[in-house]
């Protein structure tokens, strides 16, 4: 399959902006984000150079997983608001010539949905063999023990729960207040479509981010996962769960309904670093996604046994650039299409994780991977708080009680019991890993300005004179120095760089979001080149992206003809089109800590 169309799309040119309902903005001063708080920013979001917001689950749930549990698909979480409050946020989003996706999470319910309380009542309720039910394995001693080894994908315990009443276990790949649906049965199936799809797809949505997409299927004999972790219960078996064999059908079974309503799609990817099994989701002609999210990128740095059990600097520069060209070329020579992004609400922030977030760096660093974003092919995903630069908060003045993710204390639960309740260094150890890789830093309020109450998170409230509470997550204790209200005026802020590097990929989007992508000196430990090649009618025009991932300033040689892809012979110009630093540079002056320039490549 090498089908090579490279259509041009509005979702494809088309930034995405992501938001975390709970933290986004909060309108009525309770300290809960919420839809009206989202309405009150569109035209922050218009001006920032945004086409298509993402709005993370908005849905009824008792928030044991922020919304990823949902009780109901039909309503909103009430503190968030109501259906009214969302279809006034559709239609004032439309109004901006802007486009809404919601997020799609149907691999499980949570246990509060009216469909598992009936599963779960007895062996012979209609609705059992809704959700996957098994019953226990026995060791030799007469021990009981769940059907298989598979480790959940928060902390260290088990996929399975058992349940008292009718004595068998139910699946879970998430928290136990997650059972995963069956999707085997297609009364399940056609009942999850009409109820998180069509709902809402009838209400003007555009389209949806879907969740976990790859889980639906299970491996119908559930095998034990190998031990990958030897002194564990439980062994991490992403591998074994995902991909299963019926996932292409019930995408197929989906996509007659989105294309019903042209609704664009970009699926979860966990655990599928096979390009070719990506492809299948992902290529045009397979009509399953049209986009996905791998996990490559935002897996650097991440521990083996544990994704938490990282520390700062242990990925090396090539690492890093290796997992960013495995997915911006799975377009080269395909029909298939791809995402870049550096952030989520799974991730920690960009600028901690792969440049340098101290005070006299964090500046530079957001620009020059705002500047490196912009040059890459795929639609491009910006999450809330990205634009203004925000990092990591910092160990000193954000405590371990201020983590609020089920993610962040089932991994300290799981660090407890292997090593003690009072192993005090070994529950620092794991503090350091959530300071670098929880999901919570990117969870935190959004600082809208630093003069208002809570980095003014509630600043909508507070201008209409309601006395506000402090927010459901303690607010970031850099907030006074990284707001949008501080960055809004000035033209050197991160946010106006954001905003004109946005712009500029616009503007050159045959090279930066259609062209292909080639590394450069896949080596070099210091410094990131990359080239950008049209497609096309544009085939011929080139772009050289140079980027200083240290804080020294570093000296570099200008590519060769034959680096460039260009036959020796003819003078070569590179002009500088796009910097992080002020002024233009010829080609190999040296580079500034944390400088990036974007050439064009003239013969
Ligand atoms: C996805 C979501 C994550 C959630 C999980 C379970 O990975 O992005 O936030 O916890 O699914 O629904
Ligand atoms: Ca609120």
């Amino acid at each position: 399959m090498t089908v090579d169309k490279r259509v041009k799309q509005w979702w494809k040119h088309g930034v995405v902006y992501q938001i975390y309902p709970a933290s986004f903005c909060d309108s009525n001063g309770d300290g809960i984000g919420d839809l009206p708080g989202i309405t009150s920013k569109l035209d922050y979001l218009k001006d920032l150079g945004v086409d298509i917001i993402w709005v993370c689950p908005m849905y009824d749930s008792p928030q044991v997983d922020m919304g990823y549990d949902i009780s109901n698909y039909e309503d909103v979480y009430r503190p968030y608001g109501t259906v009214e409050d969302m279809e006034t946020l559709i239609r004032e989003t439309h109004d901006r010539g802007m486009r809404v996706m919601l997020d799609l999470v149907i691999n499980h319910t949570s246990d509060q949905h009216e469909w598992f309380k009936e599963s779960r009542k007895s062996k012979d309720n209609p609705k059992r063999d809704w959700y996957i039910w098994k019953p226990a394995r026995y060791s030799a001693t007469g021990e009981r023990l769940p059907p298989n080894n598979w480790r959940g994908n928060f902390g260290g315990g088990s996929v399975w729960k058992w349940d008292e009443q009718t004595q068998e276990y139910y699946l879970h790949l998430f928290a136990e207040e997650q059972p995963d649906l069956n999707w085997e049965k297609e009364e399940v199936r056609k009942a999850i479509y009409e109820t998180s799809m069509e709902f809402w797809l009838k209400r003007g949505v555009d389209g949806f981010r879907v969740d976990t997409v790859n889980m639906y299927s299970k491996p119908p004999d559930y095998p034990d996962a190998p031990i990958i972790d030897p002194g564990a219960k439980y062994q991490p078996a992403g591998p074994l769960y995902c991909n299963g064999p019926r996932m292409h059908e019930f995408l197929d079974e989906m996509n007659a309904i989105l294309s019903k309503y042209g609704a664009i799609t970009v699926g979860e990817l966990p655990n599928t670093p096979d390009m070719s099994k990506v492809l299948r989701y992902v290529s045009a002609e397979a009509k399953q996604l049209d986009m996905v999210f791998q996990f490559d990128v935002v897996d650097v740095g991440h521990g083996i046994t544990h994704p938490l059990d990282g520390r700062p600097g242990n990925f090396t520069l090539p690492e890093l650039k290796a997992a960013v060209e495995r997915t911006q070329t799975l377009i080269r020579g395909t029909d298939a299409w791809t995402t870049v992004f550096f952030e989520n609400h799974d991730q920690a922030r960009s600028v901690s994780r792969f440049a340098d977030d101290s005070p006299r760096h964090r500046e530079a660093s957001a620009k020059m991977l705002a500047l490196m974003q912009a040059c890459m092919s795929g639609t491009q995903y910006v999450y809330q708080g990205q634009e203004i630069g925000l990092v990591n908060a910092p160990k000193d003045s954000y405590p371990l009680e201020n983590y609020l993710d089920l993610n962040s204390y089932l991994f300290i639960d799981m660090v407890k019991e292997r090593y003690g309740a009072d192993n005090a260094a070994e529950i620092d150890k794991a503090f350091d890993g959530l300071q670098y890789l929880a999901r919570d830093h990117s969870r935190i309020p959004m600082s809208w300005n630093g003069k208002g109450k809570y980095g003014g998170f509630s600043d909508v409230a507070e201008a209409a004179g309601v006395e506000v509470k402090e927010p459901w997550m303690k607010p970031h204790p850099l907030a006074s120095q990284i707001n949008v209200a501080a960055q809004q005026g000035d033209p050197n802020s991160v946010l106006s760089y954001w905003k004109k590097m946005l712009a500029f990929r616009r503007e050159h989007a045959e090279l930066t979001v259609y062209g292909d992508y080639t590394t450069l000196r896949m080596d070099d430990e210091d410094l990131h080149l990359f080239l950008k090649e049209g497609h096309g009618p544009a085939a011929g025009s080139k772009a050289l992206v140079v980027l200083n991932f240290t804080t020294k300033e570093k000296e570099w040689a200008v590519p060769s003809t034959e680096e460039l892809g260009l036959p020796a012979g003819p003078e070569v110009k590179l002009e500088q089109i796009a910097a992080t630093h002020d002024g233009k540079r010829e080609a190999g002056e040296a580079l500034a800590p944390l400088e990036g320039r974007v050439y064009l490549v003239k013969f």
